[in-house]
């Protein structure tokens, strides 16, 4: 399965996707990056991976770029892994049912920024991050998947940061590689292995 990764900064996820992909069925042809700093763009390139550099001040300009890019490559799966932007409906309407994004947390809960902040504000004991469809809003479309992290008194929003990047990764390199051996299908409704699931598969 070909996957294209889009980024905006350390990329992390993206290094955890490479490592994982020989084993998981898949393979990461292209990395996209809004951002020209980006570290995983550095990443892409030490891994000998296609990768673009698109400026994206203009939205529709930076989408047109992206499209050009994605019709070359034809990528099965687009996987936003830390792609701080968001994507016009008619940008993910031409890839419909082929864009998933990693948020950390537990959506519907905290869309947006400062997510580990906001839980420890709310006074939430259990934290986490979702793998989830995209839709044109921001951070919101079905649930595909969800792992936890325990929030103690002495969390803060950093060390909430550091304990959730390793189950991320796990989180987000398992889910890709459940779609690419077609095990993981949302097309009526969510399902592994052709039973339905009542709600995200937990991977921890
Ligand atoms: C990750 O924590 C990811 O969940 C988050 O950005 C970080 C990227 O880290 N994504 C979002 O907040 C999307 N709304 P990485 O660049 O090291 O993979």
């Amino acid at each position: 399965m070909k996957v294209v990764v889009f980024i905006s900064g350390r990329g992390s996820n993206l290094a955890a996707l490479l490592n994982a992909q020989q084993s998981g069925g898949f393979e990461v042809v292209h990395v996209i990056s809004n951002k020209a700093s980006a570290y995983g763009l550095e990443i892409a390139q030490e891994n000998g991976v296609n990768n673009s550099h698109i400026v994206w001040t203009d939205k529709q300009q930076g989408e047109q770029y992206a499209i050009e890019v994605l019709n070359q490559v034809k990528p099965d799966l687009i996987v936003l892994a830390g792609f701080m932007k968001v994507l016009s409906a008619q940008f993910v309407a031409q890839f419909e049912n082929k864009i998933i994004n990693i948020h950390p947390s537990l959506l519907p809960l905290y869309p947006g920024l400062n997510t580990h902040q906001r839980a420890i504000d709310d006074g939430q004991t259990i934290h986490g991050a979702s793998v989830h469809l995209v839709d044109d809003q921001l951070d919101h479309g079905l649930v595909l998947s969800q792992c936890h992290v325990e929030i103690t008194q002495q969390d803060t929003a950093d060390s909430l940061a550091v304990k959730l990047i390793t189950k991320e990764h796990r989180l987000l390199t398992e889910t890709v590689a459940l779609i690419a051996a077609n095990k993981l299908t949302w097309i009526d409704s969510l399902a592994l292995n052709g039973e339905p699931l009542a709600s995200a598969l937990v991977i921890e």
